[in-house]
Parts: C-alpha cells; structure tokens; sequence
C-alpha cells in the first residue's frame, strides 16, 4: 500500500512520512521542485495527504481533485478545517479532514491531539486512519470542520491575536527586553518566551490561521470590547469596578482556575531550577 504526501518536503510532511512509512506504508512525497509530480503522486497512492501552507491548499486540492477515484482516501493537515474540506468533497475520494495540534518540532506523537473530521468515509477507513495515528500514542479528537474551525477561533486565534498585541505593544513602549531581565518575575518570563516562539515562526502560517477562519472576526470584535472595557475600568480607579469584572471572570473558569494554578505553579518551579 502506498501513502503519498504532497508537501511532504515540508517540516509536518516529513513527520508524517515518518508515521505512514513505520505502519507500513510505502511513501511517495512531492513539493515544487520533486520530479514527481503532485498529480502523478496522486494517482498512485491509495491514502493521499495535502501538506502545503494554508493558502496553497484548496488550489493543490483542485489540481488533483479530478483524478481520484472512491477507492482513495484523501485527507489533509491544514490548521483550519472548513474550506480545505468542502474543497476535498469535489474529488470523489473518501474525504478525512486531519489538524496535527502540534508543531513540526514534537519528538513523537506520543500524547499529542490530532482533530479529526471524518468527512465522506467508510467505517474501516476511519479505523485504519485511527490505528495509525494511535500506534505512534496520538489521541484524536474527532469533530466537524465547522467546530473545528470555532474552536480554533480561540485556541489558537485568540491567543496568538493576544501574543502578538502584547508583543506589538512591548515595541511601541521601545522597551529594551534586555534590560527587563533584571526585573523578570516567572510569568513574564512565560508569556515574553511564549511571544518569542511564536514570533520566530512562519509568519504565513499565523497570518492564515487569523485572517482565513471564517469564525475569527466574531472572537476578535469580543477580545476588543473586553480591552476597551478593562482600560475603562482600569482608567476608573475604582476598586469595586474591577473586583467585579474579576470575579465574573473566575465565576466563568470555575475549576479551571485551580488546576491552573496548579500546573503553572509546576511550569514556574521548573523555570526556577532551570
Ligand atoms: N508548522 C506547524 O506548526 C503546523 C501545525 C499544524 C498543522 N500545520 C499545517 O501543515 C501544513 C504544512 O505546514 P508546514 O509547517 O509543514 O509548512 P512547510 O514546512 O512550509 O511545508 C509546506 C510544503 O509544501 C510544499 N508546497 C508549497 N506549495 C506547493 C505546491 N503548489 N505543490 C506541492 N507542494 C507545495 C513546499 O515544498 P516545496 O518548497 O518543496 O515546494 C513545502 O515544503 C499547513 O497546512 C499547516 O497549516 C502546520
């Protein structure tokens, strides 16, 4: 049997090689510069996987779309979940759509999230994808692309949106990080690494994560209001304001507030014996 993997030339590419080549697979890849191409590849390989920048995807999908037949699976590992699905349902093939929650960075799979959105497929299909992906330790989560897609609004969309606000701010302040290693307490030294690493990444693929989710601009237009509304509670000075505006916010984590407490408490200590 053999898995081809367009893009796999790339860095989640060639992790994925890796998983299909150790269960068994013979494993074909093609990028730009291959002389295989993508739609030779894909009309040869009974699982075909698109790995390419997201903004690449939905036209290296079309391009083979034509040629697949109902007896191959095609499947993808783009970070968003909706276009690149509807684009995979023109071809004829089963449809899987995957999201590694993980970088190209990982050791193993062992422990990572793979979302899953079983699209157009047959039962033994999905299991066979399964097996795979758990025999490397991989737990799935399986959903729509849609609430794929308004989850990652948050996980990933908001969070990075405030990353780099925080970052972005930092610059306009002109202040010298150097400098402020001095006064470094264990949670900036969390949130200015977290800046760092996002911020020595692809910046197409943050860029596409934000500006192509159709579910984005609601989250953002709630992330803006709740800024303005603390700077106006801040402005106030008034201490009830912000107890207020504090307690809903640990009303609404609930238990989650403890057990972050406890894990970052974790994450600090071994930061400090670093
Ligand atoms: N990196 C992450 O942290 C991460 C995490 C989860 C999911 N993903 C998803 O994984 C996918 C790949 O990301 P990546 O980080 O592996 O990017 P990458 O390292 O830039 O790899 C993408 C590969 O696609 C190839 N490519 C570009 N245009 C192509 C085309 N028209 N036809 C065939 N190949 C083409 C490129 O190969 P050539 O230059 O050789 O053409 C490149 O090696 C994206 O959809 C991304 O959303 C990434």
């Amino acid at each position: 049997v053999k898995a081809g993997i367009i893009g796999g030339t790339g860095k989640m590419g060639r992790l994925f090689a890796g998983v299909f080549s150790r269960a068994g697979y013979d494993v074909l890849v093609s990028g730009r510069s291959t002389e295989l191409s993508n739609t030779a590849l894909a009309g040869q390989c009974d699982i075909v996987m698109v790995s390419v920048p997201i903004r690449e995807t939905v036209h290296v999908i079309d391009e083979i779309a034509p040629i697949l037949s109902k007896d191959q699976l095609l499947c993808d590992l783009t970070s968003l979940k909706v276009a690149p699905v509807e684009a995979m349902k023109r071809s004829n093939a089963e449809v899987i759509g995957m999201h590694p929650m993980f970088g190209p960075t990982v050791t193993s799979l062992l422990r990572q999230t793979i979302v899953i959105c079983p699209e157009r497929c047959r039962e033994t299909t999905l299991h066979t994808l399964l097996t795979i992906l758990r025999a490397e330790g991989a737990e799935c989560t399986i959903t729509t692309p849609e609430a794929h897609d308004r989850a990652m609004a948050v996980v990933q969309g908001l969070t990075h949106f405030v990353t780099l606000c925080m970052a972005e701010s930092v610059r306009r302040l002109g202040t010298d990080i150097e400098k402020t290693r001095q006064f470094m307490s264990p949670v900036y030294q969390i949130e200015m690494g977290l800046a760092g690493r996002l911020l020595s990444q692809d910046p197409d693929l943050y860029g596409s994560i934000l500006q192509e989710n159709p579910f984005m601009a609601e989250v953002l237009a709630a992330c803006s209001g709740s800024v303005d509304d603390l700077q106006e509670i801040v402005a106030s000075g008034d201490p009830a304001r912000f107890r207020e505006f504090f307690a809903r916010n640990a009303r609404h984590f609930g238990d989650y507030c403890a057990e972050g407490m406890e894990r970052t408490d974790k994450l600090i200590e071994y930061l400090v014996h670093q």
